[in-house]
């Protein structure tokens, strides 16, 4: 049988997705109708990304799983139409994105480097940064992209305390979950990272409350999704001297408007939501494993709980 999977997410990213598609599809030995444009009642598989023209699933009434290239979920999974499987993106290169993102801006604050980057004024100033076994680290959010990077971390020697809803067990660190887990995660943060979905229970997770629980001179990186903060609070918190820096990729509207006090504080650091995006090539490999599992009537990977809201 042919699946015919329509590609709705742009036509930009058709460029970039057809020929890896394609290829993994072929390499998959699924036999694909893939095109940007196809009568809705043919089509067995969306590809999909959430600033797409289909934002109505009505008319696909023999579609069988929408596969969203996005890790995120925020912007589909709520929409009332949408009665059939959606399965988020988990993919290698993504992840690695993110390591590299995450690791990288850990390590710039850990070993202080924008006081010798910045100030080249002819003070010597010989304090060597301490190891990483004396930074605690806390990463919100255990999934793909917040375990790959906490076991980085532990890797290169930070004490690493991760946070998530479910209790888990990973390798080296200290995993906890609940409020009180939450309260333990903060309390003990030099460096907290933010790699929570938004759903409504984590929507301004980090308010005045929860950022009063962090120690003096806290680096707080947020590659998560901006709305995960309260603005307000974290400014409040930055200006009375409470928070060391915040390292924000990702803000409550994007592109973060010219105006927003985040641009000009001395002490934020803005990246355009750059941290990590989906690679074409393997991500191309995880929607044909999971077009081909549909195919041979298997559950799909990485499926989306719409209770759970990630
Ligand atoms: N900035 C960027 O470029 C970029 C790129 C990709 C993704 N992202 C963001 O990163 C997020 C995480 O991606 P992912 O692939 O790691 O997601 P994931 O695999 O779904 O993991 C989400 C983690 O958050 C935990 N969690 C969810 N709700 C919670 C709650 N109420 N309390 C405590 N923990 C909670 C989950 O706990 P359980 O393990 O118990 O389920 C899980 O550990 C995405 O949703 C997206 O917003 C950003």
């Amino acid at each position: 049988m042919t699946a015919n999977i329509l590609f709705a997410a742009g036509d930009t990213r058709w460029r970039v997705y057809e020929a890896p598609l394609r290829r993994a599809l072929d390499n998959k030995g699924v036999d694909a109708r893939l095109a940007t444009d196809l009568p809705p009642a043919e089509v067995d598989y969306i590809v999909y990304a959430p600033d797409s023209a289909v934002q109505d699933f009505t008319p696909f009434i023999r579609a069988r799983a929408v596969l969203n290239l996005w890790a995120g979920v925020e912007k589909i999974v709520t929409n009332p139409t949408l009665h059939i499987p959606l399965a988020r993106m988990v993919d290698h290169g993504l992840t690695q994105g993110m390591v590299e993102w995450v690791t990288g801006h850990v390590l710039r604050h850990h070993l202080g480097m924008d006081t010798h980057i910045l100030h080249q004024d002819g003070v010597w100033r010989p304090d060597a940064p301490p190891l990483a076994s004396d930074r605690r680290v806390s990463v919100l959010g255990l999934g793909a992209l917040g375990a790959a990077c906490a076991r980085m971390l532990s890797h290169l020697g930070f004490p690493v305390t991760g946070w998530s809803r479910s209790p888990k067990d990973i390798d080296t660190l200290r995993c906890l979950s609940g409020e009180a887990g939450l309260h333990t995660a903060l309390e003990e943060a030099d460096i907290l990272v933010l790699l929570l979905p938004l759903t409504p229970d984590t929507e301004s997770l980090l308010d005045a409350a929860r950022l009063a629980l962090l120690p003096a001179d806290t680096v707080i990186l947020n590659p998560g999704r901006g709305p995960l903060i309260d603005d307000d609070a974290l400014l409040a918190a930055l200006d009375a001297g409470k928070i060391g820096h915040a390292t924000l990729d990702v803000f409550r509207e994007e592109p973060l408007p010219p105006a927003h006090p985040f641009w000009a504080h001395s002490r934020v650091t803005v990246t355009p939501h750059i941290a990590s995006e989906t690679r074409s090539e393997t991500a191309a490999q995880v929607i044909a494993e999971n077009i081909s599992r549909g195919e041979a009537g298997k559950p799909l990977l990485h499926l989306v709980d719409r209770d759970a809201g990630y």
